[in-house]
């Protein structure tokens, strides 16, 4: 099977350059983010603290998250409930990010994205993939810009959706949520070794997606790989 791993920090343009490059490669692409996003969410919606490992760890054996996958893209099941369409407020990110420091909270999550690479030909988005989930992937991707642009990104994105969050207030949490991620002791978000580095700043989408098209196909060939 071929892999993908496509890591980097948040509002970097990962889930729209995995989600668009899977399809035209015909790869599933796996959103590992909305697996934290729904832990984070169901602790919030039991009064739990989504930064206490010992409020947290308790609920895990009651918690069965799923992905699954139709026509209009992956859907993330919590206990059999669809909780996609919940999972991307200010508030559920902020308890990603917490849930995702703790270690039995990856331990979790680790062997359904596993499997889902060993069952198909994966893209898949995440801090940690290159580094830990699929350390053998055959293409390693750390794809980040700087922390402006991606609070500009995700501020036009939240207007769009009728949030009106300040800039101001976007930058901080896009440079608190980069701290969280890189500094907490289980599986920080940093560059594998042997991942390619790009840097989309102040590049459109549209360039972004092309150069990124052009080197996962370059690395693919360097591997004598080539798509389904
Ligand atoms: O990519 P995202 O913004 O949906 O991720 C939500 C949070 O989950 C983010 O703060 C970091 C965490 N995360 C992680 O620790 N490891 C992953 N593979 C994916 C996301």
């Amino acid at each position: 099977m071929l892999s993908v791993a496509l890591d980097g920090p948040a509002g970097a343009g990962k889930s729209t350059i995995a989600k668009t490059l899977a399809q035209k490669f015909g790869f599933l692409y796996v959103d590992t983010g909305a697996l934290y996003r729904a832990i984070g969410k169901y602790m919030l919606d039991h009064g739990k603290h989504p930064g206490d490992p010992a409020q947290v760890v308790p609920l895990l054996s009651s918690l069965s998250v799923e992905l699954c996958y139709r026509e209009d893209g992956q859907r993330v099941l919590v206990n059999g409930e669809d909780v996609t369409g919940q999972i991307r407020t200010q508030a559920v990110s902020a308890a990603a990010s917490q849930v995702s420091a703790i270690k039995e909270v990856r331990d979790f999550l680790f062997s359904l994205q596993r499997e889902l690479a060993q069952k198909h030909n994966v893209m898949m988005d995440g801090r940690d993939i290159g580094t830990v989930v699929l350390p053998q992937a055959t293409v390693k991707i750390f794809l980040t810009a700087s922390a402006e642009d991606r609070a500009r990104r995700r501020y036009l994105d939240l207007q769009q959706k009728g949030d009106d969050t300040p800039y101001e207030e976007v930058l901080r949490t896009v440079i608190q949520r980069d701290y969280d991620d890189s500094h907490r002791s289980v599986a920080p978000l940093c560059q594998a070794s042997d991942a390619l580095l790009v840097d989309t700043t102040g590049e459109t989408l549209e360039t972004s997606l092309q150069r990124l098209e052009a080197l996962i196909l370059e690395q693919l060939e360097k591997k004598g790989e080539r798509l389904p």
